[in-house]
C-alpha cells in the first residue's frame, strides 16, 4: 500500500477555511490473482474522509486495510470500464460498504453489467469536496471511462504509461485515437496518471512525462494511429515490444 499525498496541497494550518483546492490522497493498491495484476485506487477526501475506490479487484483484505489505516469512509465504487479484471470485486465492496457502483451509461448498455446498486454515470459530480469528472473515452470498450480527480487522472485500460489499451477491431481503434487525443488536450501535464495496470512504469507518472514518452500518444494522423494499433504479430506477452 503506497499513499501519494500531493506536494502543492493549498491548505495551511494557519487558513480557518478548509481550502477547497486542496488535493485528494490516493493510495495505491497493487492486487493480484494469478497471472492478473491490477492497480486500484482509494481516492480521499482528506477534509472529509469521504473515499471513492476505483476498479476494485482480487484482494478484499487489502481494501478493507487500506480503508481502515486511512480512516476513510467509502461513498462510492467507480469503474472504468466492465472487464472482469476491473469490476471483480464491485458487488462485494458495494454490500460491505453499502456504496453504490458507478459506470458510464455506454459501458453498461454495450457490456450488459448488472449489480443492485449500479448508478449510471451523467456529468461530473461530488464525493465529499471532490470533484469527480468523468471522461467517455471509448476504444478499449465502447462505454470506458477515465476519471479527473484533483490533479489526478484514472485511466484503467484506456492509457497506460508504457502504450493504450488493446481495441479490438479498427473501429475501435478510431475511437481510441479520438480518446488519446481528447485526454493530450484537456489533461494537464502535470496531472498524475493512474492506470489499471503497470508495464514498467510505477502508477503516478506525470502526463507530461507520457506526452513525451508514450508511443502511441505520438501519431498525428488518425491512420498511422489504427494502423500501428492494430500491427500484425502483437504478442500479450511482449505486449510493449515495440521492436
Ligand atoms: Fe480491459
Amino acid at each position: 500500500m503506497i499513499v501519494h499525498r500531493a506536494a502543492h496541497s493549498q491548505h495551511s494550518p494557519a487558513q480557518a477555511e478548509p481550502d477547497v483546492r486542496q488535493q485528494p490522497e490516493v493510495t495505491v493498491l497493487a492486487m493480484q490473482h494469478l497471472h492478473m495484476k491490477n492497480y486500484n485506487y482509494l481516492v480521499r477526501d482528506t477534509d472529509t474522509s469521504d473515499a471513492v475506490i476505483i476498479d476494485p479487484a482480487w484482494e478484499i483484505d487489502k481494501i478493507d486495510r487500506a480503508i481502515v489505516a486511512t480512516n476513510s469512509r467509502l461513498r462510492e465504487i467507480l469503474l472504468t470500464h466492465a472487464h472482469s479484471d476491473h469490476v471483480h470485486l464491485a458487488r462485494e465492496v458495494s454490500e460491505r460498504y453499502d456504496c453504490p457502483i458507478r459506470m458510464s451509461k455506454e459501458e453498461i448498455a454495450s457490456s450488459g453489467y448488472d449489480a443492485p446498486r449500479l448508478r449510471p454515470i451523467d456529468g461530473p459530480w461530488a464525493v465529499g469536496k471532490m470533484r469527480i469528472e468523468p471522461i467517455l473515452t471509448p476504444g478499449h470498450t465502447p462505454g470506458c471511462i477515465c476519471y479527473v480527480i484533483g490533479a489526478n487522472l484514472f485511466t484503467g485500460d484506456v492509457l497506460f504509461a508504457e502504450g493504450c489499451g488493446i481495441c479490438p477491431n479498427d473501429q475501435a481503434a478510431y475511437a481510441m485515437y479520438d480518446s488519446l487525443s481528447e485526454l493530450k488536450h484537456r489533461i494537464d501535464p502535470s496531472t498524475a496518471v493512474y492506470p489499471g495496470h503497470s508495464y514498467g512504469d510505477p502508477p503516478g507518472q506525470k502526463m507530461e512525462r507520457l506526452l513525451k514518452q508514450n508511443i502511441y500518444l505520438q501519431f498525428r494522423t488518425p491512420e498511422s494511429f489504427v494502423a500501428f494499433r492494430m500491427r500484425s504479430g502483437q504478442s500479450m506477452t511482449k505486449i510493449f515490444d515495440f521492436r
